[in-house]
């Protein structure tokens, strides 16, 4: 865990593939493809989107809206950071009302590794492309799809793939169906490796539930092997990770034993711009059509050259990476502004980051709106949202970026003097509560902390800065990690239930406050729920007692609660609450509870609402500029 506050993502990583998405821990010189990579098509990002969606559509996929980056009801994580992130309660059985082949491409946030980004090689943001198979084919097929896609469409020579399948241990057998189906395909036996569980399995999400094997697929970039030992999965740079095909076979007990499942499903994931740098031959994705025309803005504005000099290099990569993020954050769907929480917290901290870079690389004044236009031109089309929430999105950078301006200054001149003290009394640490206060005092996030005590020599005590931190933050650590222990899955009664009183609560707040309000997020533990919405001033104590006397008043009532499936626009039509948009017509579940609400949701839901206990609200606060929080609890 790279600190407190990125905690979240850290946790999901280990069941998503073993190895980080957009990682690869040595520079990768895209390079050594030159002697083939003609033949491969030099697709871009946009053009690999639309072939991949064609390809399982004319497979019998049906193209599905990727979900917000903001995770519904999913305490274990800020952000969504994989495909099948939102797909987790039909991968486990639930049926999807697009049905059960599935394919789209979802924006994605890792921050485990927001340290090193500003090498070549990381990305806080990122997209994926998957498809999914709920039930309807397996292994076989999967296989015969992902070597079609990869031969066929994009063009790669099937002498440059190598595949991954599980090597078997004392739980379950060595995967020989993948192996096997990769060979009738024409890769050799020698460039099928069987890998162990570490390398090659994936999940549960939780404690029990849905997991099994990958196989994963890799092309040979034509470096020379750094040793006799060198194979796909090895990070010197040979192998390159292209695809994750997760084969959902097994299901984990209680008692801890694999029990082969009926009804087996199929995830993948791709990454877009790892995929296309390596298509089009790209020492780096930051030299892909994705990141050119946002690096050529910063140096414009900087009057600097990317490529000339390591240090500038690194500046102009976090700037890049960052203001991409920030605006993918800002204009999604569910939006954030910066706060001092949560994914608040985390765009504070790529913004600041940001803005501290550029001063460092000589650029004046705001910078922030002329970089997001260059990220909207590029993403406006694939995901119109950013373009729907475009005046958010410029007015929350310019604030953010003008509040950092004033302290900025003035918390590098305190640090100076700090560090000139430190030199003289051969200090070379930074202690946690001198971290803590250049956070408290001047706005510094830790990275900024860190990244100043490196320029100087000193390091830093992370450690003694989070334990600072955490006495000031309203989640502590202990609450964090109980979030955790509610996990992905947690479909107990109590969260159905709470899910259920979610949705009363909105149509509640709607009714008493006016229809301006909105969800902008939603958390719920097996304790409470926890609901923002738009509303611009604290609620009075007689608005909070009579939404809470009109949500009792439904549960009372015990109003029946039923689902049904129909598209977007009749679910709009019918005067559902819906807050996103679907760009493809698919079909939405609407849960209607009695006519007190309709509410497009994925569900779960109780049938009634007779059972639910007494909603209580322990607390209306503020969560972010224009957005108030409400914690709730149901009291049996
Ligand atoms: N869910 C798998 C991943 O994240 C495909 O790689």
């Amino acid at each position: 865990m790279t600190g407190l506050h990125l905690g979240p993502e850290a946790i999901i990583l280990p069941i998503c593939i073993a190895h980080a998405f957009v990682v690869i821990a040595a520079l990768i010189d895209y390079r050594g493809l030159k002697n083939y990579y003609d033949e491969a098509m030099k697709l871009t990002a946009n053009e690999l989107r639309k072939k991949y969606i064609e390809f399982f559509v004319a497979k019998g996929h049906k193209q599905i809206s990727g979900a917000s980056l903001i995770p519904e009801n999913d305490p274990t994580v800020l952000f969504t950071t994989a495909g099948m992130h939102p797909l987790v309660p039909y991968l486990q059985g639930a049926d999807h009302p697009s049905g059960n082949k599935l394919v789209d491409y979802q924006k994605c946030i890792r921050t485990g590794d927001i340290d090193s980004v500003g090498d070549p090689n990381h990305l806080t943001f990122f997209e994926m492309l998957g498809n999914w198979s709920l039930g309807a084919y397996f292994k076989v097929e999967a296989i015969n799809y992902s070597f079609e896609f990869l031969t066929k469409v994009l063009g790669i020579p099937v002498e440059k793939l190598s595949v991954t399948v599980f090597a078997g241990d004392a739980d379950v057998p060595r995967d020989e169906e993948s192996a096997n189906t990769w060979m009738s395909l024409g890769i050799p036996r020698e460039r099928v490796h069987f890998m162990p569980r570490e390398d090659n399995w994936w999940g549960p999400a939780g404690e029990t539930g849905p997991c099994g094997p990958d196989t994963e697929m890799f092309i040979d970039t034509g470096r020379p092997a750094c040793g006799p030992d060198c194979k796909p999965g090895c990070h010197c740079g040979k192998y390159f990770e292209v695809w994750n095909d997760v084969l959902m076979q097994y299901r984990k007990t209680k008692e801890g034993t694999f029990v082969e499942m009926k009804r087996k499903c199929i995830d993948t994931g791709m990454g877009i711009e790892r995929t296309i740098a390596i298509l089009q031959g790209k020492k780096s994705v930051y030299e892909t059509e994705v990141f050119t025309p946002i690096i050529a803005q910063v140096e414009a504005l900087s009057g600097k050259k990317y490529g000339e000099d390591e240090s500038v290099d690194n500046s102009i990569r976090i700037i890049s990476d960052h203001i991409r993020t920030s605006v993918f954050i800002l204009g999604d769907q569910r939006g954030m502004a910066p706060s001092n929480v949560g994914q608040g917290y985390i765009l504070r901290r790529l913004i600041r980051r940001a803005v501290r870079h550029a001063r460092k690389i000589g650029i004046e004044g705001n910078f922030m709106s002329a970089l997001a236009q260059v990220v909207l031109d590029l993403y406006g089309e694939p995901y119109p949202e950013l373009l729907e929430h475009e005046d958010f999105i410029f007015s929350e950078l310019r604030t953010e970026e003008d509040k950092f301006n004033e302290t900025l200054i003035k918390g590098e001149r305190e640090f100076d003097k700090m560090a000139t003290g430190m030199k003289k009394g051969n200090q070379t640490q930074i202690g946690g509560r001198m971290a803590f206060k250049l956070y408290d005092t001047y706005g510094f996030p830790i990275e900024i902390t860190k990244e100043l005590a490196g320029e100087y020599g000193f390091s830093v005590d992370v450690e003694g800065f989070e334990e600072a931190f955490a006495k000031h933050q309203e989640v502590s650590r202990a609450g964090a990690e109980q979030q955790f222990k509610g996990g992905l899955a947690d479909h107990s009664e109590q969260t159905t239930a709470l899910h259920t009183a979610t949705h009363l609560l909105h149509k509640a707040l709607r009714t008493v406050l006016g229809e301006h309000v909105g969800q902008k997020g939603s958390n719920i533990t097996v304790e409470r729920l926890r609901f923002d919405f738009t509303h611009p001033e604290p609620m009075t104590d007689e608005q909070i007692q009579k939404v809470e006397d009109m949500v009792n008043e439904a549960i009372k009532a015990d109003l029946p609660v039923k689902c049904e499936t129909m598209t977007l626009a009749e679910a709009r039509e019918k005067g559902a609450i819906a807050f996103f948009e679907s760009k493809y017509g698919e079909e939405v579940k609407v849960y209607s509870i009695g006519d007190f609400s309709k509410e497009v949701c994925g569900g779960p839901h109780v049938t009634h609402t007779g059972d639910m206990g007494h909603f209580h609200i322990l607390k209306e606060q503020s969560s972010s500029a224009g957005v108030r929080r409400i914690k709730a609890v149901l009291e049996k």
